[in-house]
């Protein structure tokens, strides 16, 4: 029997970094994996590859900015799968900037995606998860959640944002079998991080002196955050709800 045995599992963002990497590892636990990503191309990959393995998947392609196309994200799951059991929100953007520069369609769009999208596939998915008073929403926040960094306050405020969300939906559901957690990764070796290293002096500089502000002294990979995904999404941590957890290289432990 795998971790997630069975259970009908949602994940936004599932075609690159740790969204991809949290689609195979609740698929290897025995889990029916509706992939989606704004990004059919990459999605309908993962698909594939889990399907070869043996595993289950579908891919969908799903703008999560749209709440009618998080509606129908849910309704794929629950057509294909039955109901849903679990939602990794994993699809994000980070589009740094000197704050008082931003323009508006960027605070729209980080806001719309991180944040909104969030909410919209929480908020379809719950009523399924009532039906059988079970089910664990894994919300991808940010170590930018809960400390900001220079070049990213529009960013950290999503994040901000989702870090309450997250505990608002776990105190409204608490005794009816709906959890809601929240993963505040550090710097995690995936493409949504080039444009803010690009303005940090390259991404090689970042590398060589990321100790300064990762304490590990390496950046994450996503695997490393696939594997508390995991157990966040399982029974595991049945006792867990509203619960913030850093896995980020001890960044916010300074
Ligand atoms: N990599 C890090 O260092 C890091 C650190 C903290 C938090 N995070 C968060 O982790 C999550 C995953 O990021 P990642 O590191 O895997 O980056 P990534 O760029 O590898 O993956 C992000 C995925 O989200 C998808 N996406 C973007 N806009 C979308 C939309 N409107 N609708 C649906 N999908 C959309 C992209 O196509 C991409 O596949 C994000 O929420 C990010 O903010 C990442």
């Amino acid at each position: 029997m795998g971790r997630v045995a069975d259970k009908a599992c949602v994940v936004t963002g599932a075609g690159s970094g740790i969204g991809k990497a949290t689609a195979f590892r609740l698929a290897e636990e025995g889990g029916k994996v509706v992939a989606s990503d704004i990004n059919f191309e990459s999605v309908q990959k993962v698909a594939d590859e889990i399907l070869q393995k043996g595993g289950i998947a579908v891919a969908h392609e799903t703008d999560v900015s749209d709440y009618l196309q998080c509606e129908d994200l849910i309704s794929v799951c629950v057509k294909e799968f039955g109901t849903v059991h679990v939602v990794v929100n994993s699809a994000g953007v980070n589009i740094p900037g000197v704050f008082h520069e931003v323009k508006n369609d960027v605070i729209d769009k980080t806001l719309n995606v991180n944040l909104k999208g969030s909410m919209y596939t929480c908020r379809a998915a719950i009523p399924h998860m009532l039906e059988h008073r079970n089910g664990s929403l894994v919300n991808i926040s940010s170590v930018n959640g809960i400390v900001s960094e220079p070049f990213l306050t529009v960013y950290s405020a999503s994040k901000g944002g989702v870090v309450m969300l997250t505990k608002g939906i776990a105190l409204d559901y608490a005794k009816e079998g709906v959890r809601c957690n929240a993963i505040c990764p550090g710097w995690v070796d995936t493409p949504i991080n080039y444009a803010h290293a690009e303005m940090m002096g390259g991404l090689e500089k970042i590398y060589e002196e990321i100790g300064n502000f990762q304490p590990i002294g390496r950046p994450g990979e996503p695997i490393e955050i696939a594997h508390l995904a995991l157990f966040l999404a399982s029974d595991e941590s049945s006792f867990m709800t509203g619960s913030i957890v850093s896995a980020d290289g001890g960044m916010t432990a300074q």
